[in-house]
């Protein structure tokens, strides 16, 4: 299964993919191409570094959210891309996008949702004063981190925690399942039932 994966940062997630690709333990899934929305993004020299292709489209040079998407699609089209990964994409996609690939679009996301959607999990999570949070991989849907659940791991946190030393935690198991959920995917393991997500 072609995959894109979508990013807009470090790249980290990214990395952990380009490392099993590497290995040759990605298979059946394959990343074809790195997408970015941000032309300095770190992590389109980490795709660079393992010789897959990058693009750009920049979402400041398209004055309408739809437009931006499409760009993105035909991009993605003219490498037949089947299934797509966020791995830290920070613009909302709506259905002009995730409706050319239903069910094949996986976010991750640094909490246990529902709890602590949207922008900073790990300082949400502190400010709460939870003891345990995690993080999440799910399907896309329009809606901010609300789509179907595929899998999710808690880490502890521990009184000493900022945001950074929890975050870091959180993206080792985030590096893990990021991983199996893509090769979960490109085998067609994931059944969706209703709002419910089954692993065959
Ligand atoms: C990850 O923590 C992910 O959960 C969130 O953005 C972060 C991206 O990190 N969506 P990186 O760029 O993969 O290092």
């Amino acid at each position: 299964m072609r995959f894109a994966v979508l990013v807009s940062g470090t790249g980290t997630n990214l990395q952990a993919l380009l490392d099993r690709q590497r290995a040759g333990e990605l298979a059946p899934a394959e990343i074809v191409v790195v997408l970015s929305n941000r032309p300095k993004a770190k992590a389109l020299e980490r795709a660079q570094a393992a010789g897959v292709e990058t693009v750009v489209v920049n979402h400041k040079k398209f004055a309408e959210r739809d437009e931006f998407e499409r760009a993105m699609l035909s991009e993605l089209r003219q490498r037949d891309v089947e299934a797509v990964v966020l791995a830290g994409f920070m613009r909302i996609l709506t259905a002009t996008f995730l409706e050319a690939f239903p069910g094949r679009v996986i976010n991750t996301h640094p909490s246990l949702l529902p709890a602590f959607p949207g922008m900073h999990g790990a300082q949400q999570a502190l400010d709460y004063g939870v003891k345990v949070t995690g993080c999440t991989i799910h399907l896309v849907e329009a809606g901010v981190d609300t789509g179907p659940i595929i899998m999710q791991a808690v880490v502890p946190v521990r009184d000493d925690d900022d945001a950074d030393s929890l975050q870091g935690r959180i993206q080792v198991e985030e590096h893990r399942m990021l991983f199996e959920a893509a090769g979960l995917m490109a085998r067609n393991r994931l059944v969706l039932e209703g709002r419910k997500v089954r692993i065959t």
